[in-house]
């Protein structure tokens, strides 16, 4: 599904075009905490705590569809008390913020595998999801224990189990299999931490995305960043390798 981008008024009256789904790659608590000569914790503590804020502006901004890459497939590689430490860090999170969320006619969905997350983290991801389930506001997607390839085989597997027969699948068939069924396509890809690479996030549906890049790391990214990053997003030719 290709998104129709939606325009949005400035403050100085003039109107510029809007991402209708934006996803990020939220890097650098690491290199934030270590600046600061913190514990790693407090690097994603930081993060945490930034994710809250940018997901009420961004609501705020019109923006329908919102993508945050929290743990990848490849984060249990990490250690293990960084690794707990995260995953406590997401499950208190959701627990405080589930509620306020729904308020605010929030639909939260989580992307990623189930069978690796501890009971509890699962839990409080289910019942945010069901409690907010019938929500028409902004979507808000987690992605937790999330990997593009692992995406993509899984939803192959389910169609073989399912029995679909191979004749009825093409990609509008293969994107309902995936996390993000029913979601459009990425528009605005953002990765914080100044790295230009994807890191397994979201490899299907950022086949047309605009891509950009921060320097700056993740827990600082918020307000005149994000201006910064939907600005250059409003100035970019999207061809979609049409000639235009
Ligand atoms: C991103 O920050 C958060 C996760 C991957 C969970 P990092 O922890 O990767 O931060 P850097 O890249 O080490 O600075
Ligand atoms: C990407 O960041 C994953 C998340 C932000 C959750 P990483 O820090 O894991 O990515 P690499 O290792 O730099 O590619
Ligand atoms: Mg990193």
């Amino acid at each position: 599904m290709t998104a129709n981008p939606e325009t949005s008024k400035l403050s100085n009256g003039k109107t510029q075009v809007l991402p209708q789904h934006v996803a990020m790659i939220m890097d650098g608590n690491g290199r934030w905490a270590e600046e600061r000569g913190l514990d790693i914790s407090e690097g994603h503590h930081a993060g945490f705590e930034n994710l809250q804020r940018v997901v009420s502006d961004l609501a705020r901004r019109g923006v329908s569809y919102l993508t945050m890459y929290a743990f990848s497939t490849e984060n249990w590689d990490r250690p293990e008390a960084e690794v707990n430490g995260i995953l406590d860090l997401a499950i208190a999170v959701i627990a405080h913020e589930a509620e306020q969320l729904h308020q605010n006619n929030v639909r939260i969905r989580h992307l990623g595998r189930v069978d690796r997350i501890s009971d509890e983290l699962r839990g409080e991801l289910e019942q945010a999801v069901e409690m907010t389930a019938d929500n028409t506001g902004l979507t808000l997607a987690i992605a937790f224990d999330y990997g593009g390839r692992s995406e993509i085989a899984q939803a192959a597997a389910r169609m073989v189990a399912d029995g679909v027969d191979p004749s009825t699948i093409d990609e509008g068939k293969y994107a309902e299999y995936l996390y993000t069924s029913g979601m459009p396509d990425v528009d605005l890809l953002i990765r914080t931490g100044g790295d230009f690479r994807i890191s397994n996030f979201l490899l299907w549906q950022t086949a047309y995305s605009e891509f950009y890049s921060s320097d700056v790391l993740w827990p600082d990214f918020h307000g005149e960043h994000i201006d910064r990053a939907f600005k250059s997003f409003g100035n970019r030719a999207r061809r979609f390798g049409k000639r235009i």
